[in-house]
């Protein structure tokens, strides 16, 4: 069994061989970049270790493994457009460094290249089925991301609305990745289907644990701007436990902030954490991450391979979920 460091090894090793062309440099330059700023390479290793906790041949999911890391970074350039974000992996975000028509198209063509990748791969069945879970997955991390511009501007958000929208703009993927990787291996539909509700699960708290991150990183480990949810008025776990829990002056506060720009982000940031942190918010939100984090591994208990073969998926994501970056 091949540890993280070793996942992401061949996942390297395969970008390095599979660079994208040289010209013209503004279209693929950007791809480059956002690609050479690392990221945790969370979803192609899942798709690995999805894969292995079957079968050892590994290799040959590596071109699906690599089409879903480019699909991430294109819904990242995307995405950064869409929420005015400046930083993406500690360095300027692509629409910062060049221009929004710049993001758009290297976006576009990444999207592209995850395509080409999965049919790349030689058993035309297997990449049919990739292509096909690939296409369900993207479908709806596009209606998620539709979900939480649409939220931006909608006074009253409910927290299983919030939590549909989470689970199509993020977790979906994570599920899809991890599906992905029992496809390649031929595993049963069933234990596919179990690592896919594992997936989507765990990414329900991998997103909770992002929208902790966005308000209460380390600027200096997070690599994205910490208090960029609350600057953009996002409705995050953080906003409606506060709007669901705290007293109406607080509320009223809250709300009050969520109807200003971004003339003074400082004084922005600082009042609205204040709000949550005296209602307790902060540990409220971790309760419900680690609600779907229990559910989740129950999924992974049930798929019938033995228990070694579990072990490096297992800590892998329980150390996911504890993430600081
Ligand atoms: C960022 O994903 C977008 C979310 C769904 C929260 P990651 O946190 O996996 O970003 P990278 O790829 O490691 O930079
Ligand atoms: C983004 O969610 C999910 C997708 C890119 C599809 P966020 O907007 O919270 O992701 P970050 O925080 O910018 O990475
Ligand atoms: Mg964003
Ligand atoms: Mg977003
Ligand atoms: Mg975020």
């Amino acid at each position: 069994m091949r540890n993280l460091s070793q996942v992401l090894d061949l996942i390297a090793s395969f970008s390095n061989k599979n660079p994208f062309p040289a010209s013209p440099p503004a279209l693929y330059e950007p791809c480059a970049y956002i690609l050479t700023l690392g990221g945790k390479r969370l979803r192609p290793a899942l798709v690995l270790m999805g894969h292995e906790l079957f079968e050892d041949n590994v290799e040959i999911a590596l071109s699906a493994a690599w089409a879903v890391e480019l699909f991430h970074n294109f819904s990242l350039m995307h995405d950064d457009i869409m929420d005015a974000a400046p930083l993406r992996r500690g360095q300027p975000t692509v629409h910062h460094k060049w221009n929004t028509t710049t993001a758009i198209l290297s976006g576009d063509v990444m999207l592209i290249f995850a395509y080409r990748f999965l049919a790349s791969m030689e058993d035309a069945d297997t990449a049919l089925r990739l292509i096909r879970i690939f296409n369900r997955v993207a479908t709806e991390v596009c209606e998620g991301q539709q979900m939480d511009v649409d939220f931006e501007t909608q006074p009253k958000v409910s927290i299983p609305k919030y939590l549909q929208m989470i689970e199509l703009k993020t977790a979906v993927l994570l599920g899809g990745a991890l599906e992905m990787g029992a496809v390649c291996a031929k595993a049963s539909e069933t234990d596919a289907r179990h690592l896919y509700e594992f997936g989507r699960l765990a990414g329900v708290a991998f997103q909770i644990q992002d929208d902790l991150l966005d308000t209460y990183g380390d600027p200096a480990k997070f690599g994205k701007q910490v208090g960029g949810d609350i600057l953009q008025n996002k409705k995050t776990l953080l906003v409606l436990k506060a709007l669901e829990t705290a007293p109406t002056a607080d509320c009223n506060e809250l709300l009050d902030w969520m109807k200003t720009g971004a003339e003074n982000p400082d004084e922005k940031v600082a009042a609205v954490r204040a709000i949550f942190d005296r209602n307790a918010i902060p540990e409220l939100v971790s309760r419900e991450k680690r609600r779907f984090q229990q559910e989740a591994f129950q999924h992974l208990e049930a798929i019938q391979v033995p228990e070694d073969r579990k072990a490096i998926l297992r800590k892998t994501v329980a150390d996911l979920l504890e993430r600081e970056q």
